[in-house]
């Protein structure tokens, strides 16, 4: 499609109506014909609706089609609607959370994962996913912290690439999808953990940490970028020109479609930061926002702006174009429908292939944080018992697009199938309201079950809407009627494992002693039962390892392994003093760090080597550990490496994620991991912004988790 050509034919109206992007039902004239509902309420115009550049939230390729039918009877010049959707974790087949695939360490599954929804949606119409969410997230209070992949920004930019690669690929299949990354910028960073709430950050801060994931996403192709609603040291996003401007298509040379979040530019009125739906207009055209995602500020207030010079053609154009070009690029000027077929979908929905894949997923993410020998449990054993809220309700998370509970594998589905031989009982337990008190009778009965079983599997944590947007906790803990079960079960059966299911790290530190086992699922999806059922059963190990710190309480908040060092830290967050930098009556540490999880094999790591004291500018240093499974089984680890930058123009983090690299041993067998260290690895923000590798010296770390203290010594000259 010549889209200059197009250009060229469109009126002013027709392309500010480009920009803005309305909910289908908004679209469609519902029974009573004519602007009705939702459209009327954004006192949308016939001519507007039939100019709308595109739309998001429907459901499925037929509705896709009939949108798009409505849409094209009228719209003048025949450009058809671009469809986008939140396709956060699974279309209708839903694999685990992004925290939790932020716990598999595992790229090229996160590609595989994101192409199975990618390939799910485009037969269900959906041409852009608003995924991924790089938010870096290092308060557990945030109910988004789900949509992350955790609190450090090394894994965070190679999951971000990941994703996009498995939803884009290269544009040549046709299940290939637009991805959006969002939210720009310092989304996760909201103050007390509360969603929509204001950011205030440096900006050796924000360089160092919270844009980098961005950046990755660009340089991957990423074709669309979504702002937040959040203010930064006072500038809403939507009208963020110095974040839009100077950073994103300035000094990253971004092209592509930049994005409001939902009514984020009318909200700019309720932050105090524009008088009307005008001033909007105007602060989100300065910041060079393309498309107005559920508002008419554009729509309505376009044309004056630019009748009074506070914007140009030109760049109403050139927004319009990025649309356009989008378009051009996804194939919808040639097959409007795209790949939307109601067979298609039939086909792929919960296809085996891709059950299998979700399985995959949900064991390789589950993190098992705690076992005293209660597991694995015996293939032998004849009577289970499976209790607790969660016990018997499909896991899927919040943001599961068009995933369904019922359609998924609850734990008690799961173990009754890998144990068809057994007796497997199940009893609530209790309520799973977040702040339940016992109900001594739900209590009486699990306890009852508990005596009676072999083996028990407790079900607790968090329900699908206990995390996810909007939904913030000041109380991260189990709740008091969670926690009597734990201790009331652990007491009467030593073979009972705490099954933790949570868009987040729980507070954990008033219950762990009395459990016997601790596996965090967080919210594992469509087969999350069998997957735990093959885990408990060592079918298969846990590999997963933490993406996000566990406090013990949730006064640490926020807590996470990357700081910056201070003048007076607590030395082995043991020993106490007078004058450090220390709480009275918890650790410094979280209970469970960054990198953490066991395994059912049990590994060591001896002190690093690293192949020369001093690395020249533009040369690479190896640096190697013997690694050994110490245990009785086979199995694999996950091998991480720290640097710390020891002195610096700027303060630099206690340690920073260089390099993971899973190491499968025998038992008894050993083997030297190897990673290389290039200049780049060493770089970060100088007090000018520069990033620069400054001279001098390094640790690096290389050991099993965050926590690790075994270090050698570099100098970069
Ligand atoms: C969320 C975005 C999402 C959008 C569209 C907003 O409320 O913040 O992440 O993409 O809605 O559904």
């Amino acid at each position: 499609m010549d889209i200059k050509a197009l250009l060229a034919k469109m009126t002013l109206e027709e392309k500010l109506a480009q920009m803005s992007q309305f909910n289908a039902n908004c679209l469609v004239p519902d029974s009573e014909g004519g602007v009705t509902g939702p459209a009327k309420t954004l006192e949308l115009t016939e001519e507007e609706i039939s100019a709308t550049g595109s739309t998001l939230n429907f459901v499925g390729a037929a509705e896709m089609k009939r949108v798009q039918d409505t849409h094209l009877k009228s719209d003048r010049l025949q450009i058809p609607l671009i469809f986008m959707q939140d396709v956060i974790h699974g279309y209708r087949t839903i694999y685990p959370i992004p925290l939790a695939m932020g716990a598999t360490f595992d790229t090229e599954l996160m590609r595989d994962c994101a192409e199975m929804a990618a390939k799910e949606s485009a037969a269900a119409g959906v041409q852009v996913t608003f995924s991924p969410m790089v938010d870096l997230v290092r308060d557990a209070r945030w109910g988004r912290c789900m949509e992350s992949t955790g609190e450090d920004v090394y894994l965070n930019g190679l999951m971000a690439k990941a994703q996009i690669e498995g939803y884009q690929g290269d544009f040549t299949k046709k299940h290939n999808i637009a991805a959006c990354v969002k939210h720009f910028a310092c989304y996760g960073a909201a103050e007390s953990g509360r969603d929509y709430n204001l950011v205030d950050m440096s900006n050796h801060t924000l360089r160092e940490y919270y844009l980098p994931a961005f950046r990755t996403s660009v340089d991957a192709g990423v074709e669309m970028l979504m702002t937040s609603f959040n203010t930064l040291g006072g500038v809403p996003s939507s009208g963020n020109k110095w974040l839009v401007q100077d950073i994103l298509r300035e000094e990253w040379g971004f092209d592509k479609i930049v994005i409001s979040d939902y009514n984020a530019f009318r909200e700019m009125k309720t932050h105090g930061f524009c008088k009307d739906n005008y001033e909007c207009a105007e602060r989100a055209f300065a910041a060079g926002t393309d498309i107005e995602m559920m508002s008419n500020c554009y729509i309505k207030f376009g044309k004056q702006l630019l009748e009074e010079g506070k914007v140009t053609m030109e760049q109403i154009d050139e927004s319009v174009l990025r649309i356009l070009a989008l378009k051009d690029k996804l194939g919808l000027f040639d097959n409007p429908y795209a790949c939307a077929d109601t067979e298609e979908e039939k086909r792929l929905f919960l296809s085996e292939e891709h059950r299998a894949l979700c399985r995959t997923a949900a064991e390789k993410s589950a993190v098992l944080l705690k076992n005293d020998g209660a597991l694995p449990f015996s293939e032998d054993i004849r009577r289970v018992a499976v209790i607790g809220p969660y016990a018997d309700i499909g896991m899927i998370g919040f943001w599961s697009c068009m995933g369904r509970e019922e359609e998924a594998v609850s734990v008690l589905a799961g173990i009754k199938a890998a144990l068809p031989a057994a007796e497997v009982r199940y009893a609530a337990g209790c309520d799973g309201a977040l702040l339940a008190r016992t109900d001594t009778e739900l209590l009486d009965e699990a306890l009852e079950l508990a005596k009676w079983a072999d083996a028990v599997v407790l079900c607790l944590g968090e329900g699908r809407n206990m995390s996810g947007e909007g939904n913030s906790r000041a109380d991260i803990s189990l709740s008091d009627a969670q926690c009597e079960l734990i201790r009331g079960v652990s007491r009467i059966n030593a073979r009972s494992v705490v099954t933790l299911f949570s868009g987040r790290p729980l507070a954990l530190g008033n219950i762990i002693d009395d459990c016997h086992a601790v596996i965090e699922m967080w919210q594992p999806g469509t087969e999350g039962g069998s997957a735990l059922a093959n885990l408990i059963l060592a079918r298969c190990d846990f590999e997963a390892r933490l993406p996000m710190s566990f406090p013990y309480h949730v006064g640490q908040a926020p807590i996470y392994y990357n700081r910056f060092r201070t003048g007076r830290p607590k030395k082995n967050d043991t020993k106490a003093g007078a004058y450090i930098s220390q709480y009275l009556d918890y650790p410094n540490a979280p209970l469970f760090p960054f990198g953490y999880g066991l395994s059912y094999a049990d590994f060591e790591v001896a002190p690093p080597k690293v192949s020369s004291p001093l690395m020249h500018r533009g040369e690479t240093v190896t640096v190697s550990a013997e690694v050994k499974n110490i245990g009785e089984r086979d199995g694999s680890t996950l091998v991480q490496l720290y640097i710390r930058d020891m002195v610096a123009s700027v303060v630099r983090p206690v340690k920073e994620l260089r390099g993971f690299a899973r190491v499968s041993l025998k038992a008894g067998e050993s083997k030297t991991v190897e990673f290389t260290l290039d200049e780049e690895a060493l770089k970060f923000y100088n007090i000018n912004e520069e990033f620069v590798a400054e001279s001098g010296e390094f640790s690096v770390f290389v050991g099993l988790s965050s926590a690790v203290d075994e270090c050698v010594q570099f100098t970069l000259e």
